[in-house]
């Protein structure tokens, strides 16, 4: 190998754990800072953007270093996830008025529908009555499109707890915040701490608990903080805080990455061996929850020894977005949710438009099973069956556009076979991820239609089909993120052009414009502020208004950290930047064209200055 191989490889692992260093960006909860690894990801190969995101990724499964930070293996993790489990474990034997409630915004409300619908139907499956409820913030419509503002409202979040739980006797309510940050479910886990009778609240999130947000919430007196602060002093008997440290994200604060995948594999692990134990007349073990864990952290390893297959759909959606195509991602099973997740997640995520990268389930809202059922008059956004595919997709199809298939041994192979030759008929760039079980013999009629095949064969287990999800959320999130990547959405691993829809967003917003330009926070959210009312002066009833009505503004409004970037990098008015951002409408581009013009402003001042002297 060669002496510079060597030399990034070293550079790579130094760079893993420096994060963990308590002077690496000290101001930033783990969930915000920006990951070492990936500070070039803008200028990477599709190769090393899946290599970058597998040394992300197996952040998530480091252990102990005798930081301050617990990981997903220490003991005082899986000591509570033991005790959670052992929770649910007493609700599976004495189910009656019981509920184990899972709730979050964004990401984190799409997995705790993804995790409720998948135990529920266990149970189903065992002719058990359904213990498990989602409630995600904004609502069923949340689940397919961004309602980022609903993240804000702590009592909304109690109300629609109370609401659900209407008569029960006992509720295991698990609230999931990444970020230990959303209001949405801070109001929630201190409604279930006001009513110990009833309620018994769990946390998880990936910052430790002093990094809890410490902003005051809309209408509420206490902070996120303070409400973790009095779990804590419930915690172990009435209270339990899941929150190991898995590493800042790829794309800086994108916790829909790793902050989904470890929320998935700590949850699942808790109610899987909730449910063996209870099924089974035995208990759970921390022996069971280590293996499970270990399992999915296999799965990590067998999906990215497929690095090329990931790394070459990555090239080929990056191509479609950027000549103006579309990805679809045609799924089969739960992998239709899968592919559903992360497609919504690109609208908020990259400001990307709903056709960019786009979901479909076979059966559509009958294989979702979500609590309002059909959202289909909601808008062509919420069309999301095969045969919407067929008929609003399928006639306009062209090789600009990519189409990943996604399915596994246990779903119906003529009816995706059926599905591929009418995709072939208009397009090749067909592509498939199929997860297929050890000794399966079938042929593989299906791949030589395809113009790349990514197989995936799995030792059966009765949790396979939870790891076929993970490890397709794992391909799925570095196909949209590296080819968003590829299309110049991400300067250096921030994503610039943020869409500030929520109070968390707005001050992601600000510390960005911060790190960019290096003004003072004042100045970057008078920027801010002047991008997203358009005015060239702020009057006072702006400067004065709350975070919520700057946000609602924002949401009609498009680009606007990138317009405030551009005015504090040049010192130019709101029109200027305009005129800049449309002669580059590639935001990494535009971004480097402002800091090559104001270094060079810089420096003739400096020559000016200097002649002057
Ligand atoms: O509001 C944006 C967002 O960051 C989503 O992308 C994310 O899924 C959601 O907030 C929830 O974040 P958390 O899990 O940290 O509360």
């Amino acid at each position: 190998r060669s002496l510079t191989m060597e030399k990034r490889d070293f550079s790579e692992i130094s760079d893993t754990c420096k994060w963990e260093s308590p002077d690496y960006e000290p101001w930033f909860p783990v969930s915000e800072k920006s990951n070492p690894l990936t500070r070039d990801i803008d200028k990477s190969s599709p190769n090393h953007i899946v290599r970058l995101l597998a040394a992300c990724d197996a952040q998530m499964f480091q252990k102990d270093t005798g930081t301050s930070y617990q990981r997903l293996f220490s003991d005082s993790v899986v000591l509570t996830m033991l005790e959670v489990a052992r929770t649910v474990e007493q609700i599976l034997r004495d189910p009656e008025d019981s509920l184990v409630v899972l709730s979050g915004c964004g990401t984190s409300g799409r997995l705790a529908f993804l995790m409720a619908s998948c135990f529920n139907r266990a149970l189903r499956d065992r002719q058990q009555n359904t213990v498990y409820c989602y409630i995600i913030a904004g609502g069923d419509r949340a689940l397919l499109t961004s309602q980022e503002a609903s993240e804000d409202d702590p009592k909304l979040g109690m109300l629609t707890l109370e609401k659900l739980c209407e008569g029960k006797r006992r509720v295991l309510f698990i609230g999931i915040s990444c970020g230990l940050s959303a209001p949405f479910v801070a109001g929630q886990l201190d409604f279930c701490l006001k009513h110990p009778d009833i309620y018994t609240p769990v946390l998880v999130g990936f910052n430790p608990v002093t990094q809890a947000r410490e902003e005051t919430m809309p209408g509420y007196s206490l902070t996120f903080r303070e409400v973790v602060q009095r779990m804590e002093e419930q915690r172990g008997q009435r209270a339990f805080i899941i929150n190991p440290a898995v590493g800042p994200e790829a794309i800086s604060g994108s916790s829909r990455m790793k902050g989904g995948s470890a929320t998935k594999i700590l949850l699942e692990t808790i109610l899987a061996a909730a449910h063996t134990a209870a099924f089974t007349n035995t208990h759970v073990t921390r022996r069971v929850l280590l293996d499970m864990m270990r399992g999915y952290e296999r799965v990590y390893s067998v999906t990215y020894s497929h690095s090329d297959q990931i790394a070459t759909l990555l090239q080929t959606a990056g191509l479609s977005l950027q000549c103006g195509g579309r990805v679809c991602y045609l799924s089969w099973g739960s992998l239709g949710l899968v592919g559903l997740i992360d497609a919504s997640e690109c609208i908020p995520t990259f400001g990307a438009d709903y056709e960019d990268i786009r979901g479909f389930i076979s059966g559509g809202y009958q294989d979702m099973d979500n609590i309002e059922g059909d959202l289909t008059s909601l808008g062509s956004q919420f069309c999301i069956a095969h045969e919407d595919f067929v008929s609003l997709v399928l006639p306009t199809l062209s090789d600009r556009d990519t189409v990943l298939l996604l399915y596994t041994c246990h779903d119906d192979v003529g009816d995706v076979e059926k599905m591929v030759h009418r995709v072939r008929e208009k397009t090749s760039n067909l592509h498939s991820l199929y997860h297929g079980l050890e000794g399966d013999t079938a042929v593989d009629s299906i791949g030589l239609l395809c113009s790349s095949v990514l197989n995936i064969t799995w030792p059966s287990s009765s949790t396979v089909h939870m790891q076929w999800e993970l490890s397709s959320k794992l391909v799925l999130n570095a196909v949209s993120t590296g080819s968003h990547v590829l299309k110049g959405k991400i300067y250096r691993n921030h994503m610039v052009d943020l869409q500030v829809t929520n109070s968390k967003l707005y001050h992601r917003a600000i510390h960005i414009l911060q790190k960019m330009s290096g003004v003072s926070l004042t100045q970057c959210e008078e920027a801010l502020l002047k991008a997203i009312y358009h005015v060239e002066q702020l009057p006072e009833d702006i400067t004065s208004a709350g975070v919520t009505t700057h946000t609602l503004t924002a949401s009609r409004r498009n680009r606007v950290v990138p317009l405030a970037l551009v005015c504090l990098l040049i010192g130019c008015s709101l029109s200027e930047a305009e005129s800049r951002l449309e002669s580059h409408p590639v935001v990494r581009d535009a971004v480097e064209a402002c800091l090559t013009s104001s270094q060079h402003l810089t420096s003739s001042a400096g020559d000016q200055n200097s002649t002057n002297h």
